[in-house]
Parts: C-alpha cells; sequence; structure tokens
C-alpha cells in the first residue's frame, strides 16, 4: 500500500499545493474542507484515487468520521498536515467575542479535532504530523489578536503532542509561514501594494514566499530526512521571524 497524506484544509493555497506534492510523489492523498465545490474542484487537480471529504474541521465528529472513511480506502495516516484556517483582520476593539471565537475555534479547536480523530489511524513509528502555524504565533500584529492566539495554541499542541506521542514513534512538528505570494491570506493582510510592499520590507529576504516554500517545509518533515526532528515550529518566513533585528540591521545601513 502506497503512503498515505491526509490534509485538513487541503482544498485551496498553500494546504491545496501540499496535498498536490504528496499527490506527485505517487502517495494517496485525503483532503477535507467546509465547501463541497471546493473539494470537488480540488480532486479534479489531485489525480484519480484522491479522497476528499465535506466536513467543518469545528465538527469533531464530522471529522473523526472523515479520517477513519480515508483510513479505511488508503490504510492508515503516514503524514497528517491540518492546516484549516479562518482570518480577517480587526482591531481587538472592533472585534466581537464571537469573532475572536470562530477564528479560534477553526485554528485551533479544528487542530485539536483532527489530532483526535487521526490518532486511531496514525499511531506507528514513522508517521509525521506538521500543523500550519504562522509568524503571528510569535509576532503580535495589529489586526489579528484572534490568529495569533489560535497559532500559538496551535504551536503547544505541537510541542505536547510531540512529548506524548513520541514514545511511539509519531513526529509532531509546525511550519510557521510568513507572508505567502497568491494566497487568501495575503489577500486579507495586504489588500493594497502599499501594504504589499511595507511586508516585503520587513522580511530579511526582501520577497513573499512561494506556496514551493512551504511545501518544501512540510514534506521534508514528513519525510524520512527529519526524521529526529519533533517539537519544532520551523519558521518559513525569509527572516521575518527576526522581527526587530531586522529593523536594527537597516538603521545599522541606513545612508
Ligand atoms: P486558504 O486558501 O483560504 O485555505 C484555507 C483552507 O481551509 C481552505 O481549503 C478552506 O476551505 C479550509 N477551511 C477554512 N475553514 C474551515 C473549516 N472551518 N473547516 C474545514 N476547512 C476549513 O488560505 P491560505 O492563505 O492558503 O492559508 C493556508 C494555511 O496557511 C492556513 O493555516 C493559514 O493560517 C496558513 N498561513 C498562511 C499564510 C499566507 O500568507 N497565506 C501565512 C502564514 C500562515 P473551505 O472554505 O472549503 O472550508
Ligand atoms: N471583521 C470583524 N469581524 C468579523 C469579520 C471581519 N472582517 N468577518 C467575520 N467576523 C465576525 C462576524 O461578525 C461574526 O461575529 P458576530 O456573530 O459577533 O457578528 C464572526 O466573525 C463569525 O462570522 P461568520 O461569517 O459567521 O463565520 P464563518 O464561520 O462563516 O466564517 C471566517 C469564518 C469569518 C473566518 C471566514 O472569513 C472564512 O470562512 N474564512 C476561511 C478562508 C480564510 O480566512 N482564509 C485565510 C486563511 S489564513
Amino acid at each position: 500500500m502506497t503512503d498515505h497524506a491526509f490534509v485538513a484544509g487541503g482544498t485551496s493555497g498553500i494546504n491545496l499545493a501540499i496535498a498536490r506534492a504528496y499527490a506527485e510523489r505517487g502517495w494517496s492523498v485525503s483532503v477535507l474542507s467546509r465547501s463541497q465545490d471546493k473539494v470537488d474542484a480540488a480532486l479534479a487537480t489531485l489525480g484519480e484515487g484522491a479522497l476528499g471529504y465535506a466536513a467543518d474541521v469545528r465538527d469533531a465528529e464530522a471529522v473523526a468520521a472523515a479520517i477513519a472513511s480515508a483510513a479505511e480506502q488508503h490504510g492508515p495516516i503516514d503524514a497528517l498536515v491540518s492546516g484549516a484556517a479562518g482570518n480577517f483582520v480587526s482591531p481587538a476593539a472592533d472585534l466581537s467575542p464571537n469573532g475572536f471565537r470562530t477564528v479560534v475555534e477553526i485554528d485551533l479547536l479544528g487542530t485539536f479535532n483532527v489530532m483526535r480523530g487521526a490518532w486511531d489511524h496514525l499511531r506507528k513509528p514513522g508517521a509525521s504530523i506538521v500543523n500550519i502555524s504562522a509568524a503571528q504565533s510569535w509576532l503580535p500584529v495589529p489586526g489579528q489578536i484572534h490568529v495569533g492566539a489560535a497559532k500559538a495554541g496551535i504551536d503547544q499542541v505541537t510541542r505536547t503532542l510531540a512529548m506524548e506521542w513520541g514514545p511511539e514513534g509519531v513526529r509532531v512538528n509546525s511550519v510557521a509561514p510568513g507572508p505567502v505570494e497568491g494566497t487568501e491570506g495575503m489577500r486579507r493582510l495586504a489588500p493594497t501594494q502599499a501594504a504589499v510592499d511595507a511586508w516585503t520590507e520587513a522580511v530579511p529576504l526582501r520577497r513573499f514566499a512561494t506556496t514551493d516554500d512551504v511545501v518544501n517545509a512540510v514534506t521534508w518533515l514528513t519525510s524520512p530526512e527529519s526524521a529526529y526532528v519533533t517539537g519544532v515550529v520551523l519558521s518559513v518566513d525569509g527572516g521575518l521571524a527576526l522581527g526587530g533585528s531586522g529593523m536594527i540591521h537597516r538603521a545599522m545601513h541606513a545612508e
């Protein structure tokens, strides 16, 4: 039986690129997201045999049922990617409790539901999990209090499960991208050219990530090449994580 990758939120953007990378490597692939239309469109690009499920990651039962069905057809999961997320920009003072809760429930509770639902279908040496975090996990970004809280929570889920599941040979890591070009996330965070330019200026490598930059980190973390790496949050952000020191670098080189 071929290796099996399950990608939660794998029907558009970065997560779809991740699912496609596994399909191109000859893996069996399963994806899940809310919209049946997006699931169908994704399946059309993932090749024969890919499985798709329309479910909300906030619905633990639906998530568990989808994962069980995928494992029954494709076999136990070798790579689990949890990337479903919601985002919008709102100053904290304008954000309703339900707005905060909605993003935390999609990102953080959703990731727990995916982990919990998948456990019985991946608990074997060599299985590897990647949770999709974001620079906002550690970098306080105005208008992103809900996202920062959710992604920081995801990274602690990663570290905690690396402790709990390591003895069974299962690795758990996060990938934390900075701005990624051509994505829904950055359409929301940087809707104008001026905002794109300002984000670019904040990145020491002076460019947005490509989806391939993120895909390469995820596939490495689920490959034997990273066999001794667990519990890390791998920034894939062109140095954005260096934050203030990047600004100081520019200050020291100002003319
Ligand atoms: P995207 O295209 O909007 O992808 C989000 C995916 O999650 C979609 O497939 C969406 O499909 C699914 N989804 C959303 N809510 C869901 C729910 N409640 N239940 C199940 N599925 C749900 O976004 P993206 O920009 O590529 O971002 C992908 C991931 O990378 C996210 O985790 C994001 O936080 C992270 N990230 C992105 C950037 C960036 O620059 N874009 C930077 C850092 C981190 P449905 O609408 O069908 O549900
Ligand atoms: N500013 C402030 N609050 C907002 C908002 C915005 N732009 N968009 C939604 N909200 C609030 C709503 O007002 C609501 O709160 P309320 O009941 O107090 O009014 C709450 O968030 C839930 O909104 P709703 O539209 O019911 O949520 P949903 O579950 O249907 O959708 C979202 C979730 C809002 C995150 C939606 O944008 C989404 O589905 N995003 C997925 C794609 C995405 O964000 N991709 C980027 C990933 S990085």
